[in-house]
């Protein structure tokens, strides 16, 4: 007998649900839309508390501990149409004129949080949070100016947004972090013309912009990575597959894939397009699909590295997202509007995540921190965020961090994710099948849904519908 199907312990408060129970709720899961990035984690917003004070006070932890810095520099883009469509990312409309305020705020920012950043290794920065190279030049001197002097010995620093919006000089200026490993990270979505013309972005990210970008990347000696979008509305597998070629061709480094996000009442256009929605595949169409482009790109010699990414062989391994997923292990801290950060500080009260307030007016209208939500973990939930975070690298060793006390905890899910072969588990790892790495969004939410459900039940908070993945 497997050591998870013994009984297992049940964390005080927190009911476990009975089998039959928990394969209802994995099938209603996977019947929904399926978010596989897994982009946040357990938990999600709807799960967190207002921070009272608006204030996480600053406090040291283990200086052992690498961390990665997130920074967003504001919350703008340029779309020509609202959010090209189908974007569920924040994105407001540009106001030139805040990015030089914003970037000191932040800089205030990173400066109230030395305690937890002076003489910690810091492995990687990423500008992101959208379209951070529309950031004026002005601005990203002053967020390169508050991060030098911290330890970035060999980072990778990324720069993400559209390809248009690329310049030498704001790669020079990334350059003068130090001895660093310069990135640049962009949404290509598709090579298609009628496509990007349907999203509005012939003139953010036509073909030949995207060459450009990558030209210039390789010049300035930085790697680069492209974000494609697959499944949408009525694209046929063909297409999905010749813009993998296009992308391979073009040599980039790290090849994204994302399953499009598209359902009823998304406020994004595209949703309320009655002609787009009718023509969405079911999951298992789109999971068919899904399972040819990662065979194309595993044909083309690139590895997938997490569940969307894929890195062609001989290119530096990417650290940011590998980091970001082993939560055990690394602390995340992140900068800006709408930044998310995730510290373990040791000791009885350890691990906490919060975010910061999302709009650019709302954060700069904040004094001293700008917190907006927070959860303190339970200690079992600790490793339930161990678990989700690190599903998004398609393994997760259960010998290591909270997980090596509390995986027992999780047998009665992980049972129903096996019988459904979305998982394997032995005793040493989780390991998604092929299957399992589609609906990642479902195993995750499975994982947590007796926290969630508990947690709503007790009235911390209100569960929304399916806001785990
Ligand atoms: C925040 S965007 C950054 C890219 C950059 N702003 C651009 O447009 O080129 C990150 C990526 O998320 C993906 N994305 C956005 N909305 C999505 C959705 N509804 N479903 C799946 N992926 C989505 C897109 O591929 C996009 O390139
Ligand atoms: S895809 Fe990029 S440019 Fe388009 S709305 Fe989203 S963040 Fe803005």
């Amino acid at each position: 007998m497997a050591w998870w199907s013994r009984e297992p312990p049940t964390p005080k408060g927190f009911p476990v649900a009975s089998p039959d129970a928990l394969r209802g709720e994995l099938a209603r899961r996977m019947a929904g839309v399926q978010r596989h990035r897994l982009l946040q984690g357990f938990p999600m917003a709807p799960m967190m508390g207002p921070s009272r004070s608006g204030v996480v006070a600053p406090r040291t932890t283990d200086p052992r501990r690498p961390v990665i810095l997130g920074v967003l520099p504001h919350t703008f883009c340029v779309p020509a149409i609202k959010g090209c469509g189908f974007c569920t990312f924040p994105h407001e409309a540009n106001e030139a004129s805040q990015m030089v305020p914003l970037a000191l705020t932040i800089a205030r920012e990173i400066a109230f949080r030395d305690p937890l950043l002076r003489n910690r290794p810091v492995r990687a920065v990423y500008f992101g949070g959208g379209t951070a190279n529309l950031t004026s030049i002005p601005a990203l001197a002053v967020l390169v100016g508050a991060l030098t002097g911290h330890r970035l010995p060999d980072a990778e620093v990324t720069l993400e947004g559209v390809p248009r919006f690329f310049s030498a000089e704001q790669l020079d200026l990334l350059a003068g972090l130090g001895p660093v490993h310069l990135r640049i990270s962009m949404g290509v979505q598709t090579f298609d013309e009628g496509w990007l013309q349907r999203m509005g972005r012939q003139h953010i990210g036509s073909p030949s912009q995207v060459e450009a970008a990558v030209a210039l990347a390789g010049a300035r000696g930085a790697a680069t990575s492209i974000d494609l979008l697959i499944n949408l509305p009525g694209q046929p597998v063909a297409a999905m597959l010749d813009d993998a070629r296009r992308a391979v061709a073009l040599g980039v480094d790290q090849i994204c894939v994302y399953h499009l996000v598209l359902r009823d009442g998304l406020p994004v256009p595209w949703a309320s397009d009655p002609a787009m929605m009718a023509v969405l595949p079911s999951n298992e169409a789109a999971f068919d699909a899904w399972r040819a482009v990662r065979g194309a790109l595993l044909e083309a010699g690139y590895t997938q590295s997490t569940l969307t990414n894929f890195e062609r062989a001989g290119a530096r391994p990417f650290v940011y997202e590998p980091m970001s997923f082993a939560p055990h292990w690394c602390d995340a801290l992140g900068f800006g509007p709408g930044a998310i950060t995730g510290v373990n500080f040791g000791g009885p009260e350890r691990a906490l995540k919060w975010t910061n307030r999302a709009t650019a007016t709302s954060y700069l209208g904040a004094r001293l921190s700008r917190v907006e939500l927070v959860y303190w973990y339970e200690p079992f939930e600790e490793a339930l965020m161990q678990l989700t975070r690190g599903l998004a690298l398609l393994r997760v060793p259960l010998g290591q961090g909270p997980l090596a006390a509390h995986a027992r905890v999780f047998a009665p899910e992980l049972a129903a994710l096996q019988e459904a072969g979305l998982v394997v588990v032995d005793a040493a790892a989780v390991t998604l099948t092929e299957r399992g790495m589609f609906y990642a969004d479902s195993v995750a939410g499975l994982l947590a849904w007796r926290s969630v459900t508990h947690r709503g039940a007790v009235g911390l908070n209100e569960p929304a519908e399916l806001h785990m993945g």
